[in-house]
């Protein structure tokens, strides 16, 4: 390996939401954190000296994309995925979330339903019901540990609940589920067919494990871009979640016409200046760390997977396709929720985020987030294990 995830980077004092706010969010300042879904390693030195560049030059003032942002982010997908895309689709944004949230504005009236597949990140579910629309959960299958879309009822729903946008995230974020090109094909269909918007959220795209391979909605058939709005990020992939960059690529003109009027009331403009130096710099240099990363981090996944089922019998991780979080499932010990959460939070010390938060029907599981030291990953198995010992 080129690159060393070993490392272990005390964040502590760094204002760091993941480290720094054990107090103030969970009234105890020793927990070992493994939830919000940002990682523990630094950029490689070759993106850090581009920043550094950026940094020394001492002018911050307004930005906004030139040819070599789209070309480094088209020499991205297009190496990766095999597609690109005209700069003339993309808005930037604040985020995902933020986009998330105006799309919902954008493309859907008060009171229309907008789609979601629980248990999954729970600001989807948040942006529905900030904006004043119905929230209509389309409950993935959970079955011999894996999880897989009921189309059935997803067709069903859209009819009948007057569905006019699904927000979808592939890989899906908690279960770790890559959808196939047939998922993801079949979903598009249906969204075709009942008039839906297909918001598809690829954040974590650049995480797929051996025997996974991933097909982003900008690979689908043309036909289906009239529906496609594609919200994309290099957030997760080198943890520059507080450099708020983010792409909005919509295809159709009309519907990207919608998206921009929204942008325009929301009152945005430009982009976050680091956070579009950023993107250049990880896209055009960051290629190989991703590939080490991606390596390491499913070693993670196989350690504590391997741990858990050897330690903690009753505990079932449901396997990942990809992502760097581990969705684990606690029902098997007949306990309640609340001392489920006892457990994890004051014998264990871990700070994870509960199953709750992603919907009701998982509230007895966890997710685990893995991008982290595999010494961090070895101690947390180690607290989870005595925390469970005598049941
Ligand atoms: C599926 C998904 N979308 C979006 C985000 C956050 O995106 P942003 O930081 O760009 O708002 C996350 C963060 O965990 C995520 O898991």
């Amino acid at each position: 390996m080129k690159y060393n995830f070993d490392e272990i980077i005390d964040r502590h004092g760094t204002d760091c939401l993941k480290y720094d706010f054990g107090m103030k969010r969970k009234g105890r300042d020793d927990l070992l954190p493994m939830w919000v879904a940002d990682m523990d390693f630094r950029l490689p030195d070759e993106i850090l000296a581009e920043l550094r560049r950026r940094v020394d030059h001492g002018i911050f003032g307004y930005t906004d994309p030139l040819d070599d942002y789209f070309e480094a982010l088209n020499c991205w997908y297009s190496s990766r995925y095999g597609f690109t895309v005209d700069p003339e689709w993309v808005t930037l944004g604040a985020g995902l979330v933020y986009a998330i949230h105006l799309s919902v504005r954008a493309f859907t009236a008060p009171g229309d339903g907008v789609m979601v597949m629980q248990p999954v990140y729970y600001p989807f579910s948040e942006a529905i019901r900030n904006n004043g629309r119905k929230l209509v959960n389309c409950q993935l299958r959970y079955e011999n540990g894996r999880y897989s879309i009921d189309f059935e009822a997803l067709e069903c729903k859209m009819r009948e609940e007057n569905v006019k946008a699904l927000v979808f995230c592939n890989p899906h974020n908690p279960v770790g589920r890559v959808w196939t090109e047939e998922e993801l094909t079949k979903v598009a269909e249906l969204c075709l067919a009942n008039d839906v918007t297909l918001m598809v959220d690829e954040i974590h795209s650049d995480f797929i494990f051996p025997g996974h391979r991933f097909f982003s909605c900008m690979n689908l058939e043309e036909k289906y871009r009239k529906i496609l709005a594609f919200y994309s990020s290099p957030g997760k992939t080198f943890n520059i979640a507080g450099l708020q960059s983010a792409n909005i690529i919509i295809p159709d003109e009309a519907l990207r016409a919608k998206y921009r009027k929204a942008n325009r009331e929301a009152g945005y403009s430009q982009a976050n200046v680091m956070g579009q130096a950023a993107l250049i710099a990880c896209y055009r240099l960051g290629a190989e760390w991703v590939d080490e990363l991606t390596a390491y981090i499913y070693e993670n996944v196989q350690y504590a997977k391997a741990f858990i089922s050897e330690n903690l019998p009753k505990a079932k991780v449901v396997d990942p396709d990809g992502t760097y979080l581990l969705w684990v499932d606690f029902s098997g010990y007949g306990i309640t929720q609340d001392e489920l959460e006892d457990r994890i939070l004051n014998r264990a010390k871990l700070w994870l985020d509960a199953g709750a938060i992603f919907g009701a029907e998982t509230a007895l599981f966890e997710r685990f987030n893995l991008a982290t030291p595999r010494s961090v990953v070895e101690e947390a198995m180690s607290r989870l294990k005595s925390a469970f010992e005598d049941l």
